[in-house]
């Protein structure tokens, strides 16, 4: 009995070590739950691509969303041939209701947006303060490149040139200001982390870990023989401890995360040419010919595969 207060005392000292990537389910989206978790965003794109966002009645009636069991997706318009002077392809842009500081968030994707000029984004940001509140970029894609991850932010904030990731860095000043806003990217090493070979193998999981240390991102296809059992089940918590080494990881040894990242929502978008998909180096360069906004304008049916089909988005903090 007189040792009872030391136990406790030390069995309370270590909890911070045991519990340090410990997280338990706070939101689950799958199918219709989408619907209600997220808004659809009829806003005019940011980055000036060749798109026309609808709200959620016209992406439904258009089943540009369609909810169903376990599944959710949404796509561009693929039946209409535009008019050059008129509005563009329609497509769905979600933004979620909630807010999220330190959380993991897990993408389970089975199909994400191929084909010339589309440019799908999974992420998470601040809209009403950017780049202030800080921008995470999981998944950001053309057919063209592997998966690229990347944080926007305000001055003041820079990655280590050496860092334990699988992934490649590209530029290590996260600050908007600099490298024309390209922020701080890691390149995936593996081509199945994007566009036709991600959605041959039946897609994957995409996973974020945001504490006031780190944001870290992991993938993994499908039919890894290393997906971490919680992960890949849904479970009730998860322990991201165990997942292996990220393939992407942003420590904060030269970046106050906490005062660089506000509460983000979680976005998914797919817009179509643009600022980066529509510069021609980047759109012939993916082997795509002529220009990106006749190709869009024109051909319908070059969008069957446009579309992004998700399992679930869980949230745990
Ligand atoms: C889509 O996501 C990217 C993140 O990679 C973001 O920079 C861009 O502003 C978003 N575009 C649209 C149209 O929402
Ligand atoms: C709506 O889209 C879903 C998913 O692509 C498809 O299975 C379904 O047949 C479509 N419904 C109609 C009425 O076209
Ligand atoms: C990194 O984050 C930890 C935990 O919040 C904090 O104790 C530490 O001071 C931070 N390091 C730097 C360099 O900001």
């Amino acid at each position: 009995m007189r040792f009872a207060p030391l136990a406790i005392l030390t069995a309370c000292s270590l909890l911070p070590t045991a519990f340090a990537g410990t997280y338990s389910i706070s939101d689950t989206y799958i199918g219709s739950s989408f619907l209600s978790g997220f808004v659809h965003e009829a806003i005019a794109d940011p980055t000036h691509g060749r798109v026309n966002y609808v709200d959620q009645a016209t992406a439904v009636a258009q089943n540009l969303t369609y909810a169903h069991g376990n599944t959710f997706i949404i796509r561009a318009d693929h039946t209409t041939t535009l008019s050059a002077s008129g509005p563009g392809r329609n497509s769905v842009r979600i933004r979620s209701q909630k807010t999220y500081t330190t959380h993991v968030a897990v993408f389970d994707i089975v199909h994400m947006p191929q084909g010339c000029s589309t440019w799908p984004a999974a992420w998470e940001t601040d809209g009403s303060n950017w780049p202030n509140g800080g921008e995470v970029d999981i998944v950001s894609v053309n057919d063209q490149s592997p998966n690229l991850m990347s944080l926007h932010t305000s001055a003041n904030c820079n990655m280590p040139a050496s860092r334990t990731m699988t992934g490649t860095a590209t530029v290590n000043n996260c600050d908007v200001n600099t490298d024309g806003n390209s922020g701080c990217g890691v390149q995936a090493p593996t081509t199945n982390s994007y566009g036709p070979s991600f959605n041959s193998n039946g897609g994957g999981f995409y996973a974020m870990e945001r504490t006031n240390s780190f944001i870290k991102v992991w993938f993994w296809p499908r039919n890894a023989g290393n997906v971490p059992s919680d992960l890949k089940s849904g479970a009730a918590s998860v322990n991201t401890a165990n997942w292996g080494t990220p393939t992407a990881n942003f420590p904060n040894t030269s970046c106050d995360i906490a005062s660089h990242f506000d509460a983000n929502n979680i976005i998914i978008n797919l817009t179509l040419c643009g600022d980066w998909a529509g510069q021609a180096s980047v759109f012939n360069g993916a082997g795509c010919a002529g220009s990106c906004v006749d190709f869009v304008n024109n051909n319908p049916s070059s969008f069957t595969n446009a579309y992004w089909q998700f399992n679930a988005v869980r949230v745990y903090q």
